[in-house]
């Protein structure tokens, strides 16, 4: 994002620079996925991973889909292919963009939001409706239903939410999904799902069992700590997964399967990373109640807080070497920052130097 560009360059990037504004992983990946992954080396000369095929079993046992060994073939029509991988998610989300959505159509985000979708649906010449959340940060389904009309081709639902860390409940994703017309898709985000501790966040893919027009997206950025990788996935239905792959070309490289291979069958790792997420996020709750100032309780990987000055703020968190977003100049939330989640060392490093600055 062009403020931690912005903050990279003013400060020189001195070693240690501690950077809250990317929602990466700060405790890494999986010890397994490096091992895994030096072992690949060695045989790089080599086109494919012997072992992709379990990749796309492992990720259709995750979410309950069927999975047709067949399918998984490099080179396999994949007609009935209920996951699609790509490299990130936001190429797949680009593909999905260019396969439903063209001039005239129109597309609903709630703001603030991720807003990817949104620039890319106007790349692709539809228009983006932006509608608001609820007083509480959270999606407001109701405004998102009644923006519906004749033109919306697709809604975007980023659960947990970025920049708020709010959760839609499985519940309420369900019952407005049934209401909508099924020529309108909803692309389910779940960029943050790993890191949700709340059991009610919404099951996206549970939701595209159900419903033909539910396109769900997952990463290995933030769960996985492997956002360098860049490796992502869709799960949908495969008529509608057919749909993607006539706009999504090229296939992760061999070395990135073998580390989401190896990323699957530790699982423990994405608890060890939802309990440091959880862990950092306590301190910012915490620090927030003492300083007296309010925040957004968050089920992803960052925290927003209301600072007061979001600029000057920012600004001297950056002269200290820590970089946030300021949260009023990339989403108008005013008075606020958003800050993820770091580890114990850098989340204490970040409350003590909030402390200083507003004191
Ligand atoms: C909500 C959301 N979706 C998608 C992405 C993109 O993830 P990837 O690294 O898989 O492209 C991000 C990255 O920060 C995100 O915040």
């Amino acid at each position: 994002m062009s403020t931690d560009n912005e903050a990279y360059r003013s400060i020189g990037l001195p070693p240690g620079i501690i950077r809250l504004s990317r929602n990466e992983n700060p405790i890494g990946p999986s010890p397994s996925v490096i091992e895994a992954v030096k072992a690949r080396c060695a045989r790089i000369n080599r086109y494919e991973d012997p072992d992709q095929i379990a990749l796309f079993r492992k990720l259709a046992e995750l979410h309950g889909v069927p999975h047709d060994e067949k399918l998984a073939l490099p080179g396999a029509g994949s007609d009935g292919a209920w996951i699609r991988v790509g490299d990130g998610s936001e190429h797949l989300m680009h593909a999905m963009a260019r396969a439903f959505l063209s001039p005239g159509d129109e597309l609903i985000e709630p703001h603030p939001s991720f807003g990817l979708m949104s620039r890319y649906a106007e790349e692709s010449g539809a228009r983006a409706v932006r509608t608001p959340l609820t007083a509480d940060y959270v999606y407001d389904l109701e405004a998102m239903a009644a923006a519906v009309n004749e033109r919306t081709r697709m809604v975007v639902i980023t659960n947990p939410n970025n920049p708020t860390g709010t959760i839609v409940t499985h519940d309420a994703l369900s019952s407005f999904v049934a209401g909508l017309p099924e020529r309108v898709m909803v692309l389910v985000d779940e960029a943050y799902a790993d890191l949700a501790e709340d059991l009610a966040c919404a099951d996206g893919a549970g939701l595209a069992r159900e419903f033909e027009y539910v396109l769900v997206v997952r990463t290995f950025s933030k769960g996985y700590g492997l956002a360098g990788f860049r490796f992502g996935y869709g799960v949908a239905q495969p008529r509608t997964m057919k749909r993607v792959r006539a706009f999504h070309g090229g296939s992760p490289s061999a070395m990135v399967l073998t580390a989401a291979i190896a990323a699957l069958d530790d699982p423990d790792h994405v608890l060890r990373t939802r309990n440091a997420a959880s862990a950092s996020k306590a301190i910012y709750y915490e620090a927030c109640e003492e300083l007296g100032l309010e925040y957004v309780r968050s089920e992803a990987a960052f925290v927003l807080i209301a600072v007061g000055d979001a600029a000057a703020v920012t600004a001297s968190l950056a002269e200290r070497g820590i970089l946030v977003i300021n949260a009023e100049a990339s989403w108008g939330l005013k008075g606020m920052i958003r800050v993820s989640y770091g580890n114990e060392q850098e989340s204490r490093i970040f409350v003590e130097a909030l402390r200083e600055i507003l004191s």
